[in-house]
C-alpha cells in the first residue's frame, strides 16, 4: 500500500505532512466522473472567499464547488474532504493544475476537526457542504445505489468501510427496518415493505439492487402513471442508514464552532427535509448569524436544467463571537 503525501503550502508548518492511505490505483477512468454542481454561484457569493483564506469543502465530489471558489479567489486555498476514494482519485487528476492550492483528504466529514488538528490547521475561513451522493455514485451500478441498474446491494459512499446495504438489511429486525424506511424515506407503507424485504432475504431472493426493487414492488404494487418509482423512497432511506448520513451531518454541525474562524461563513446545501432541519437548528444556535432566514432554492433555470437541483435548499450562516448573534 502506498501513501500519498500532500501539504498545504503556506498554511501548514513546513515540518507537517498530511499523510493518508493511497488506495486508488484501481480507478482507471476518472474522466467519467461528472457531476453537475448545484447553486455554484450562490455558494461562491455566500462564502465570498478572500485572498489568503483557507476554505473547507466538506463534500468534494466532482470538485465543482472547490473549483468555483478557487476561480473566484486566485489566492485562496481549499482543504477538500470526501469519504469516496473514487472522488478523491478523480479530483487528484482534475485539480492537478491547481494542486498547490488544494489539499485532498479521504475521510468522512464527521472527522474534520481531528483531521485539521492533526496537521496543525486550527481554523478555516469558510465551509461548503453539498450533502448526499454524487451522480457518478448513483450512476455506477457497482455502487448499488440505484434501483434502475442491477448491482450488488452495497450503497456505501466509502466502499472500504462500514456495513453494506445487504449486511444492514440482514441485521435489522422487521420493525427496525420499517422505522428506517418510514423516517428516512417518509414512506408510509414502510411496514409492508420491510416485511417483504425480510421475506425475500429469508428465501435467498435478495442479492442485487433489482431484487430489492422487486421486493418493494411486491409490497406496494407498480408505479402509478406519472408517479415516482415505488422503490425511490425505500432506496433513499436504506442509503441514508447505510452511510449514517444524518449522524455524519450532526457531528459536522456540532464541530463547526471549533474550527470556523470568526467571520467565517458556512454554506450547506441539503436535499432532504431531515438534513435541512438539522442545519436550520444548528444555525439558529448561539455563535451564528443566519445569512438566510429562509433557505434559498436554485433558480427556475437551474431547476429546469438539473433535476437533482429541484429539491436543493441552501442555508448560510456567519460565525460570530460566542454570546453574539441572534437570540
Ligand atoms: C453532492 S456530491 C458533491 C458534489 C460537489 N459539490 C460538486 O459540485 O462536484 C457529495 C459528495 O460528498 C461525499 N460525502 C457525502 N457525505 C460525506 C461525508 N459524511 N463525509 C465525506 N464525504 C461525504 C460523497 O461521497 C459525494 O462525493
Amino acid at each position: 500500500m502506498n501513501t500519498l503525501q500532500l501539504a498545504l503550502p503556506g498554511v501548514l508548518p513546513d515540518s507537517v505532512e498530511w499523510v493518508w492511505r493511497d488506495d486508488f490505483d484501481e480507478v482507471s477512468d476518472v474522466r467519467r466522473f461528472e457531476h453537475t454542481t448545484v447553486m455554484r454561484d450562490e455558494i461562491v457569493q455566500a462564502i465570498a472567499p478572500r485572498p489568503g483564506g483557507v476554505y473547507l469543502d466538506a463534500t468534494l465530489g466532482g470538485g465543482g464547488h472547490t473549483v468555483a471558489l478557487l476561480e473566484a479567489e486566485p489566492k485562496a486555498r481549499i482543504v477538500a474532504f470526501d469519504r469516496d476514494p473514487t472522488a478523491i482519485a478523480a479530483a487528484r487528476e482534475r485539480l492537478a493544475p491547481v494542486a498547490d492550492r488544494v489539499t485532498l483528504v479521504h475521510a468522512a466529514f464527521s472527522s474534520v476537526r481531528e483531521q485539521l488538528e492533526a496537521v496543525g490547521l486550527a481554523r478555516v475561513d469558510g465551509v461548503v457542504a453539498d450533502l448526499g451522493v454524487s451522480s457518478p455514485q448513483l450512476d455506477d451500478p457497482e455502487r448499488g445505489m440505484s434501483f434502475r441498474r442491477e448491482g450488488p446491494l452495497d450503497m456505501r459512499m466509502d466502499p472500504e468501510s462500514g456495513e453494506t446495504a445487504l449486511e444492514l438489511l440482514e441485521r435489522l429486525s422487521d420493525d427496525e427496518l420499517a422505522n428506517v424506511i418510514y423516517q428516512y424515506g417518509d414512506e408510509r407503507r414502510s411496514r409492508r415493505i420491510a416485511r417483504s424485504i425480510k421475506k425475500a432475504l429469508a428465501v435467498g431472493e435478495l442479492r442485487t439492487t433489482l431484487d430489492l426493487r422487486r421486493a418493494i414492488v411486491r409490497a406496494v404494487g407498480p408505479a402509478r402513471v406519472g408517479g415516482i418509482d415505488p422503490a425511490t423512497r425505500a432506496f433513499q432511506a436504506i442509503r441514508i442508514a447505510v452511510n449514517g448520513e444524518l449522524e455524519e451531518l450532526e457531528r459536522l454541525l456540532a464541530s463547526l464552532p471549533e474550527f470556523v474562524a470568526e467571520g467565517g461563513i458556512v454554506a450547506i446545501l441539503s436535499f432532504h427535509s431531515l438534513e435541512d432541519r438539522l442545519v436550520k437548528r444548528a444555525f439558529a444556535g448561539p455563535g451564528w448569524d443566519r445569512l438566510t432566514k429562509k433557505p434559498m432554492s436554485p433558480s427556475d433555470e437551474e431547476r429546469a436544467q438539473n433535476a437533482r437541483a429541484r429539491s436543493a435548499k441552501l442555508r448560510a450562516a456567519q460565525r460570530v463571537p460566542a454570546g453574539e448573534g441572534e437570540p
